[in-house]
């Protein structure tokens, strides 16, 4: 019988996990919370927001829900997983113990400590003084550099990457003191600065059971040549050339399996997709963080290319099956733009006409990030907008076409990087 889905969440990462699973021809339903006006096309969207675990407990039982994917690491931390598993409906995320992997960065680092995964070097305060201690011993009498680190989730905005002490002892001050973001920084993580060239590995994970899926490179600073403050990433592309097969290989054996055997071992196995931030060094591949999903944008290149079911895939996660299922993926590249709003990662409008979507060429995906309907005009409605994918034979095609096709869709105060996977056409 066809196989009712529900996703959660609502940017363009949940926009291709939608396009991806709509295609599977064991899916008959796809519903999405709260979704938004791409993921409309392909699925229905309900008005739950995906921090509301009882209200997506609720929909998921009355409707009969067979999977429920998890797209953001919000509700996951929430513990979303645990409330469906305790009615008996599967999802497809960690349980907010095996989350914690993402949603403290003391317990990931303590993790990697214990068994050997190799990762920057690292301390763990809860009290200023120490830190700061640390921070004048390390970086004044020594010269180094320090990344400070809130222990919890922070939008996006818990890492420093220190270049003098009193960066890092300003960033300890706002976090330990001021407070500003709330518990999660009342605890910090310093450590060495690492550094090399950054992928991002994303692996389905089952127990001790690891199946790689792809790799991609991220582009988080706001303006062309990595300028101006971080974002939630302004483009992607996949595969990543620095990602070889002997690195491939490595990143299994002395990263990923290693990790999931730990939770195992620690009494909170994962389930889901284990999201894995390398640095890859002159001394080989280092976790600079997990994360407990897929990765945004990252995901709007790795899913387009692949070529078995997700849904199969994902369910026999869910499930503990994993070893019944083969992934596999197309020998081809794709390129994300980001589309972003005017001011984005700062204050934006929303509410603007977004107009030319129609003329895009049919090689092109567009998948929505922050988008809705007003009467029946598409709009803007949110920072990052539009996600612009290509894909093609090669990273040069797809970035050639990827940038000839962009300049058809307009919005008020659009603006994007034009270098998007630069780095991978250098090499
Ligand atoms: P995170 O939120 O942990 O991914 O960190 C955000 C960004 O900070 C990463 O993508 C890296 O660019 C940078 N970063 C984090 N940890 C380190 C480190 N130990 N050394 C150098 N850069 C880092
Ligand atoms: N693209 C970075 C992230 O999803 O965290």
């Amino acid at each position: 019988m066809g196989k009712t889905v529900l996703v959660v969440g609502q940017g363009g990462r949940e926009h291709t996990l939608a396009w991806k699973l709509a295609s599977s021809p064991e899916v008959e339903r796809l519903f999405a919370a709260p979704g938004n006006a791409g993921i409309a096309e392909v699925a229905q969207c309900v008005p739950i927001a995906a921090h509301d675990v009882e209200g997506l407990r609720r929909f998921a039982r009355d409707n009969a829900v067979d999977l429920t994917v998890v797209g953001p690491e919000a509700p996951l931390i929430a513990g979303l997983v645990d409330a469906l598993e305790a009615d008996g409906l599967l999802a497809f995320g960690p349980s907010a113990r095996a989350a914690r992997l993402e949603g403290s960065k003391v317990f990931s680092k303590q993790l990697m400590r214990a068994y050997g995964v190799p990762t920057a070097d690292f301390a763990v305060f809860d009290r200023l003084e120490p830190a700061a201690a640390y921070v004048r011993e390390h970086m004044e009498v020594q010269g180094k550099s320090l990344v400070v680190k809130a222990d919890g989730l922070a939008a996006g905005k818990g890492v420093v990457v220190a270049h003098s002490s009193a960066e890092a002892l300003d960033a300890l001050q706002e976090m330990m003191v001021r407070r500003v973001f709330g518990d999660a920084g009342v605890r910090v993580v310093l450590e060495e600065c690492l550094v090399g060239e950054e992928v991002s590995v994303f692996a389905l994970v089952d127990g001790e059971r690891v199946v790689p899926l792809a790799a991609a490179q991220d582009h988080k600073r706001v303006f062309d040549m990595d300028q101006g403050p971080n974002t939630g990433g302004m483009g992607a592309y996949s595969p990543a050339p620095v990602y070889t097969p002997e690195l491939q290989q490595r990143v299994l054996e002395e990263i990923l399996q290693p990790t999931a055997a730990a939770m195992v071992r620690e009494g909170c196995p994962y389930r889901g997709v284990l999201y894995a931030g390398l640095m890859v060094t002159a001394e080989g591949p280092k976790v600079l963080e997990f994360n407990a999903r897929f990765g945004d944008p990252e995901t709007q290149v790795v899913i387009p290319l692949m070529s078995s079911d997700l849904f199969e895939a994902l369910y026999a996660v869910a499930g503990g099956r994993l070893h019944e299922v083969q992934v596999s993926f197309l020998d081809a590249a794709a390129v994300c733009v980001v589309l972003a709003s005017q001011g984005y990662p700062g204050e934006y409008r929303r509410g603007l006409p977004i107009e030319g979507l129609r003329d895009l060429s049919d090689d092109i995906l567009v998948f929505h990030a922050g988008t809705r309907w007003q009467d029946s005009q598409l709009v803007t409605d949110g920072g990052r907008v539009l996600g612009v994918v290509s894909r093609a034979a090669t990273i040069r095609q797809a970035v050639e076409r990827v940038y000839a096709e962009i300049p058809k869709i307009r919005f008020e105060g659009m603006h994007y990087r034009r270098d998007i996977a630069r780095r991978a056409l250098e090499r």
